[in-house]
């Protein structure tokens, strides 16, 4: 295949690989476990700013550290990068850009403009004007009045005569390509597999054409995963029963943590040298409490006659640091941050979530956070949420869920399960319910004797998220890139409904229902917008979660030990602000300059002259008036 071949089958790959990402974000929910950022106290400061600058606009930049794929308004992208993007027609969307006005001739001789209301301008002189140019450079010629008798030909000689000949020749001969030893932009990143000596290309578990993981799908040279930077990990589904797990669960298999931490990558593709790869972090996750801690062990057995895989990959993140000269580039180092997580055959399919990272190199490695808008919220993209932590010197931050804000979603089989979440999108009214299997003996024991839980369920499905709720340290964003070191970008989310002993459960026998139970939430958020009108930004305003509490009927028939399915239901909704736009005017510049007292010196103002000098200072005003404006027709 040739080069040029290549990058085209690139091209579609990548824009295939876009679509269908972006149409099982939209088929399906997601489970999620709720990771968090990494709290970086060194850049938290104790008192943070309580204002913010609306002013910057490049809406697509959502990285902090990095740069955004396509965003060609992103600063942190490397020149040759930002190239690259213009040259293949993939710049994102940028938000409007900062307002400017025009000058024909240098602001200096611009006395006056009458602007449309708003706040923002820049001043931008299109051409400086030097004084001896500047009248020539007011009057121009549109068009003139010479009559025109229409276009004609002269009849070129034929044969080989004047340029004939030069304009068809044939190509040059074309030498084959050779491989360079560097990457080119999305060429494929080559790798040897644990233990294996033949180079083969980079390859990650991905939903392409289907929920299911492919594992052909390669990663390409500075092509981040998910493209588009729309949520932190893209996630496919493995079926267990089609692996042979003896294989795929042991050693370095395909499921392994070993399987990535022992790639060999080629820092270049006709490179023979490999980089580095370091684990920075190894996470567990508890697949029945969904709580994470750190992994006490990377090797992954396989219990065949319980079918249990242990200590499998769930989570993949993949940062490759680089060094790009247009038009080629290098590969310098890997890191990887792992969850592993245990399943059982039984409970396939095992969820998989990737993401694959490009930092340059030259820029400074601190956490890579993803923003939802910059600086305010685009609908569609994850609200920011995180909980409030305090350090021992009293520095407030918040830790940031990766996901942002999670609700609880249907694990395998519809059941409520803690590891299981969706995120809530800015703008989006979203509805979800699981379900929990209970039979009509187990519920009546419940609604008896425990009657000091009533969110019994409720903290089965969010363990971890509960407390936080409870406890009030539960924050949103209020800006899509609300940051993790300053609390006031933060609102808390309010509460009503707890604690929860308020109200108990009661048993009625003759209707076989259990009322008083917290069967769910309903989540008002309440936005606004901010800014000039022609570049609004959306925020978060407000929070309210309400507990809700219900009823758990049982069917008539159901016999004492059938399960019964009882759902738990949430409800998140927008609520828009009403708000009024205000007219913002700049205030008028003096159209006179103040005149000196002795401005008419010699000539004397005496009483009785006062009359005539205020007709004489009237009429200067009114000439400088007129001058002005005659300045300002012209130029604008
Ligand atoms: C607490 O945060 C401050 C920054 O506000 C930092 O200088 C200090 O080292 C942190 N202390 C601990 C124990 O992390
Ligand atoms: C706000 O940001 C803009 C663009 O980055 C900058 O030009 C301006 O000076 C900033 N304003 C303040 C008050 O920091
Ligand atoms: C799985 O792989 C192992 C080792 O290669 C082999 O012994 C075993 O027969 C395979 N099992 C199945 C079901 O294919
Ligand atoms: C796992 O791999 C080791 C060698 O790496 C092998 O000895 C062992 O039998 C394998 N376990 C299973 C369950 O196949
Ligand atoms: C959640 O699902 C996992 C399998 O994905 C299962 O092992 C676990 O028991 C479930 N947790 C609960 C609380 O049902
Ligand atoms: C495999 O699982 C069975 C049943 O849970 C257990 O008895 C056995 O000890 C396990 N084997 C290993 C090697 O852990
Ligand atoms: C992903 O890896 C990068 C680089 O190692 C790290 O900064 C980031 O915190 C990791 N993300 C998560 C969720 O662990
Ligand atoms: C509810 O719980 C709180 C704290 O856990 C406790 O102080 C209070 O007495 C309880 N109220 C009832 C009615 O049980
Ligand atoms: C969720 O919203 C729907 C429709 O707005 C409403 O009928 C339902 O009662 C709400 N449920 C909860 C738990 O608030
Ligand atoms: C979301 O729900 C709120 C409250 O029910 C409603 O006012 C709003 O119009 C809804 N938004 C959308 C986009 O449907």
């Amino acid at each position: 295949m040739g080069a040029a071949r290549a990058s085209s089958f690139w091209r579609q790959h990548s824009c295939i690989a876009v679509l269908v990402a972006l149409i099982l974000q939209l088929a399906r929910g997601q489970g999620s476990a709720l990771q968090t950022y990494p709290v970086d106290w060194s850049v938290v400061p104790l008192n943070p700013p309580t204002s913010r600058n609306l002013t910057a606009s490049c809406n697509c930049d959502l990285l902090n550290v990095g740069c955004s794929y396509g965003c060609c308004c992103d600063s942190k992208c490397p020149a040759a990068l930002t190239k690259l993007f213009q040259s293949d027609g993939i710049c994102l969307p940028s938000g409007t850009a900062q307002q400017t006005l025009k000058y024909c001739v240098s602001d200096g001789f611009v006395y006056k403009v009458n602007l449309p209301a708003s706040s923002d301008f820049y001043v931008q002189p299109v051409e400086q004007a030097d004084n001896a140019k500047f009248l020539s450079q007011l009057l121009c010629i549109v068009s003139d009045k010479n009559p025109n008798v229409g276009d004609t030909y002269p009849d070129p000689p034929s044969g080989n005569a004047g340029d004939n000949a030069k304009l068809a020749q044939c190509p040059a001969a074309v030498s084959p390509p050779s491989t360079p030893v560097q990457y080119s932009f999305q060429s494929v990143v080559q790798a040897y597999a644990a233990g294996s000596s033949a180079k083969q290309p980079l390859t990650v578990p991905y939903p392409a054409f289907s929920s299911v993981c492919n594992d052909q799908f390669v990663v390409g040279y500075l092509m981040p995963t998910p493209t588009g930077s729309r949520d932190y990990y893209v996630t496919c589904e493995r079926n267990l029963k089609t692996l042979n797990l003896s294989v795929a669960c042991n050693g370095s298999g395909i499921l392994t943590p070993h399987f990535y931490s022992d790639l060999h990558i080629l820092t270049g593709q006709g490179s023979s040298s490999v980089a580095p790869v370091t684990v920075v972090r190894v996470q567990y996750l508890d697949p029945v409490t969904g709580a994470l801690s750190k992994a006490s062990s990377t090797t992954s057995k396989y219990n065949s006659t319980s079918g249990l895989c242990s200590n499998i990959v769930r989570y993949l993140n993949m940062t490759l640091y680089y060094t790009y000269a247009d038009p080629y580039g290098f590969i310098d180092e890997v890191e990887l941050t792992l969850v592993l997580t245990d399943i059982l055959v039984s409970n396939s399919p095992l969820l998989q979530s990737v993401r694959v990272s490009w930092i340059d190199s030259s820029q400074a490695t601190t956490v890579q956070f993803v923003s939802s808008g910059h600086p305010g919220y685009i609908t569609g993209l994850p609200v920011l949420a995180g909980t409030e932590v305090t350090n021992t010197s009293g520095a407030v931050a918040i830790q940031r869920l990766v996901s942002g804000m999670p609700v609880p979603t249907p694990g395998p089989n519809g059941l409520c399960n803690a590891t299981s979440f969706e995120t809530v999108k800015y703008g989006v009214n979203f509805t979800s319910s699981c379900s929990v299997s209970l039979t009509k003996l187990e519920l009546k024991d419940f609604c008896i004797n425990q009657v000091s839980q009533p969110e019994k369920y409720l903290r089965l499905a969010m363990p971890t998220l509960l407390p936080s709720m409870e406890s009030g340290s539960l924050y949103l964003g209020e800006w899509g890139n609300a940051d993790f070191s300053n609390i006031n970008d933060w609102v808390q989310v309010s509460l009503s409904g707890v604690p929860f002993n308020q109200t108990v459960p009661i048993y009625s026998e003759a209707d076989m229902a259990c009322s008083g139970l917290v069967v769910g939430f309903d989540l008002q958020i309440v936005t606004g917008v901010a800014f000039s009108s022609n570049n609004l930004q959306q925020k978060v305003l407000y929070a309210k979660l309400c507990f809700t509490t219900g009823v758990w009927d049982i069917p008539d028939k159901a016999s004492e030990t059938t399960p019964n399915r009882f759902f738990l239901k949430f409800n998140v909704s927008f609520i828009r602000l009403p708000q009024q736009a205000v007219s913002v005017k700049k205030p008028a510049p003096p159209l006179v300059v103040p005149l000196p007292a002795d401005v008419f010196y010699p000539f004397v103002v005496s009483d009785s002259a006062v009359g005539a000098s205020r007709l004489c200072i009237l009429l200067v005003i009114l000439a400088a008036a007129a001058v002005s404006l005659t300045l300002q027709h012209f130029c604008y």
